[in-house]
């Protein structure tokens, strides 16, 4: 799977692929990123990427030639989606990302910044993606977010593939009971006895009974 995420701000995705599970599905060669600075496109001397908007209005939009030539400069696989990052995006979920790991080899994001963009850009794109009911700055975040939720979906980018069917999430009502790890004992909050018992068939037993839908601990 490549991702390749057009932006402003190529800087905020450093630390993002150069630690835990994205580098080592890169190092595997797994996953591929590759993130496009929008400037290098602007080919006016002061590279402008943003321009006031004809009849007026607050704010800045992104300029519609720089995005339409770092897209075009992007090679593309067969199974590619150009994704528009925006908080009015229809909303990422599980469902999605399972989709886009399964259909696609490719996925291109347009990070939105400012106040928008050139309306033009509709014709350029595949769909319009948020994560959720709320404003970010940027689509960076929102890149990353979901190069994490597919990229992690790719066999082999994740070790344990059980892990990834037993987790919350993978449906939407997943089941799980509450887990501990050492200390048994931590300022008076205990494990249950049973987990420490040893006893295979109890704690099979507990494990059922307390096997439930996820809810929040508070
Ligand atoms: Cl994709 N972009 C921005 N700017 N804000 C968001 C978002 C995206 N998704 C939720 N909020």
């Amino acid at each position: 799977m490549q991702f390749d995420i057009i932006t402003i701000f190529p800087k905020f995705f450093d630390s993002f692929l150069l630690e835990s599970l994205m580098k080592k599905a890169q190092d595997k060669k797994i996953l591929t990123f590759r993130i496009h600075d929008l400037r290098v496109h602007a080919k006016d001397k002061h590279k402008t990427v943003d321009d006031k908007p004809y009849g007026g209005g607050a704010g800045m939009l992104l300029k519609i030639e720089p995005l339409a030539r770092a897209l075009k400069n992007i090679k593309r696989k067969k199974r590619c989606r150009v994704i528009l990052l925006t908080p009015s995006g229809k909303q990422f979920t599980q469902k999605k990302a399972q989709d886009y790991a399964k259909k696609y080899d490719q996925l291109i994001f347009l990070c939105g910044r400012y106040e928008g963009f050139d309306a033009r850009i509709k014709k350029y794109i595949d769909e319009e993606l948020s994560i959720g009911p709320y404003v970010l700055n940027g689509g960076e975040v929102a890149a990353m977010a979901i190069c994490e939720a597919v990229g992690r979906l790719v066999p082999g980018v994740v070790g344990n593939a059980s892990s990834l069917n037993e987790e919350s999430h993978t449906t939407p009502d997943s089941i799980e009971y509450p887990q501990y790890t050492r200390p048994e004992n931590f300022k008076g909050l205990k494990v249950p006895g049973v987990l420490l018992s040893g006893d295979h068939k109890k704690i099979s037993e507990w494990k059922a009974k307390h096997t439930q839908k996820r809810k929040p601990l508070r």
